[in-house]
């Protein structure tokens, strides 16, 4: 029997978080785990019959397993064609970029971003639609439901596809290409910025290190900078996609990427600094002795991107999710531009982009992307710094300070507690909920809240709202803190508390932010009650 039908159970709790399903790599290589998932998501989005789907992720461990088993099943299915990722491997953002060059209906993307792979870690999927973003909450919705009702999935009988060989091959009816990952995106980098430009700041010298995290954008790396732009080898360092992403977190903060926080605060920093996550969606960007908040990345890439030549005829809107610093609404203002507020998570910007109502968005996260593709993207940043730097012949520093100086500072760090117990944060986010409006008018540790509210978000293009999208108390004087629990956690709760300070005063725009941020997260600690609560008494992270 080619096709078969195989009965089934639902399974509990496979419901999609901030972004797609994540779970431990042992609960996904449970039997019938991933094929119940993978039909649900077939089912979810109206089925896949001479549909065209890319298929790819980040090379962790189960990616090319879970690959084969998609195919299988996407055949049963009956698809028309999968485009595969050569070995496996497809960035987010490549993946994103394929699904449009290609005109195919969607995509699969294995991976847990930036959480650690390997049998005792973690693995995932998601699903990205035609326009290349990802599913919308509607549609994982959806999924969730059919979940919950699932009694049966079809895969083909079949042997495995030599996923490393470039060509072309067939499961049934189903035509299945390798297609290089890099070639398509790398085209579209160039058709955006300045290569010239980049390739003459190399050639005089300047200096970057890339840490590719033992992750997705290794091969990315290697063939831009060193290979179209002419950066010294060994630009690009961890750059062979591994596993278990040799043993680290492929985070890109200063925690994980240690690191390279110490080489560029060393004595023979580069110039400029930057490392991706497990599926290259995310970047950390550094300078010569300066780390680059996201948040500020963000209105740096909103005030310069003007600079670069996919971008020259000016923005038409920016937007960042909620808890990101209001560092960029500042810049929207003094260009005339509007500035979105979305709920975490990239499948908010979807909608605004497609509308054309937003050019440019980003995340506190480590997330910043453009039109040019429907997720964020790692080194599509790196890149539009690069051009901006080359056109204004900056430091990183100088254009921080620059920064500073025009708009004021927004001091920001996220503080997360990880693994706590459900009950007990979900406590901490009911206790403060429900304190919420009484507290509009009172003053904790000199600060007075002017705003205080859970933010729900209506969008302006489908009209569709989302509630329950974090606490958020506004204090006066451009002060503010952030409640709310993570959607990608594979154990327990995270709770993630967002500090925001503005400073204005030309003598305090080089204070270390946790000083300038002492007095909103002692008010956030008090009113939150989290000590009490959960019994932490420090986070495990600060970015
Ligand atoms: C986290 C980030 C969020 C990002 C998401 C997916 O989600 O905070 O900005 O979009 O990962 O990369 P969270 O765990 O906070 O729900
Ligand atoms: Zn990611």
């Amino acid at each position: 029997m080619p096709i078969q039908m195989v009965r089934t159970n639902p399974i509990e709790g496979q419901k999609p978080g901030t972004s797609g399903l994540r779970k431990k790599t042992a609960v996904f290589m449970r039997p019938h785990y991933l094929e119940n998932y993978v039909q649900s998501t077939f089912d979810g989005i109206g089925g896949v019959e001479g549909k065209t789907l890319v298929v790819g992720g980040d090379g962790r461990y189960f990616n090319d397993r879970a690959i084969q088993v998609i195919l299988r099943m996407a055949a049963a299915n009956g698809a028309a064609k999968c485009i595969v990722g050569q070995g496996g491997l497809l960035s987010t953002p490549a993946t994103s970029n394929l699904i449009r060059q290609r005109g195919a209906d969607g995509g699969l993307i294995l991976s847990a971003s930036h959480n650690p792979g390997g049998p005792e870690a973690d693995f995932g999927l998601k699903y990205n639609g035609e326009n290349g973003g990802p599913a919308t909450e509607t549609m994982t919705d959806k999924i969730f439901a059919i979940t919950k009702k699932l009694t049966d999935y079809k895969i083909a009988a079949a042997s495995d596809i030599d996923l490393d060989v470039i060509g072309t091959s067939k499961i049934e009816g189903m035509e299945i290409e390798i297609a290089d990952p890099v070639t398509d995106y790398a085209t579209l980098m160039k058709s955006l910025f300045d290569f010239d430009k980049i390739r003459a700041l190399f050639a005089d010298g300047f200096t970057v290190r890339f840490d590719a995290m033992h992750a997705v954008t290794g091969p990315y790396a290697h063939a831009i900078l060193e290979g179209m732009l002419g950066a010294a080898k060994g630009t690009v360092v961890n750059g062979v996609p591994s596993p278990d992403f040799g043993g680290g977190h492929p985070d890109p903060n200063p925690i994980w990427a240690k690191d390279l926080m110490d080489k560029m605060h060393g004595p023979v920093a580069p110039d400029f600094g930057a490392a991706s996550d497990g599926d290259g969606d995310r970047i950390m960007i550094l300078g010569r002795g300066i780390y680059v908040t996201p948040s500020d990345g963000l209105a740096v890439l909103a005030a310069k991107a003007h600079l670069a030549p996919g971008y020259k005829g000016g923005l038409a809107g920016v937007a960042r999710s909620m808890p990101t610093s209001r560092a960029v609404d500042r810049v929207a203002d003094v260009l005339g531009i509007s500035c979105f507020e979305t709920p975490t998570g990239w499948k908010f910007f979807g909608n605004l982009l497609d509308a054309g109502k937003v050019t440019l968005c980003g995340e506190e996260s480590a997330g910043a992307g453009s039109d040019h593709v429907r997720e964020k993207d790692g080194l599509w940043a790196l890149l539009l710094w690069l051009n901006i730097l080359a056109e204004t012949q900056q430091s990183v520093a100088e254009i921080m300070a620059d920064l500073w100086s025009t708009y004021g500072r927004c001091y920001y760090s996220r503080h997360d507690y990880e693994n706590v117990d459900s009950d007990k944060a979900n406590a901490v986010m009911d206790g403060l909920r429900a304190k919420l409006p009484s507290l509009i008018g009172t003053t904790v540790y000199g600060l007075t809240v002017e705003a205080a509210d859970e933010f729900a978000y209506d969008d302006p293009v489908d009209g569709s709202r989302s509630t329950g999208q974090g606490l958020r108390i506004v204090f006066k004087a451009g002060a503010r803190a952030v409640l709310r629990l993570s959607g990608t956690g594979t154990e327990g709760a995270t709770i993630r508390i967002y500090l925001e300070q503005l400073e204005k005063d030309a003598e305090k725009l080089d204070l270390l932010p946790q000083d300038a941020l002492a007095d909103v997260c002692k008010a956030a600690m008090h009113l939150s009650d989290l000590v009490t609560q959960t019994g932490r008494s420090k986070p495990d992270v600060i970015t």
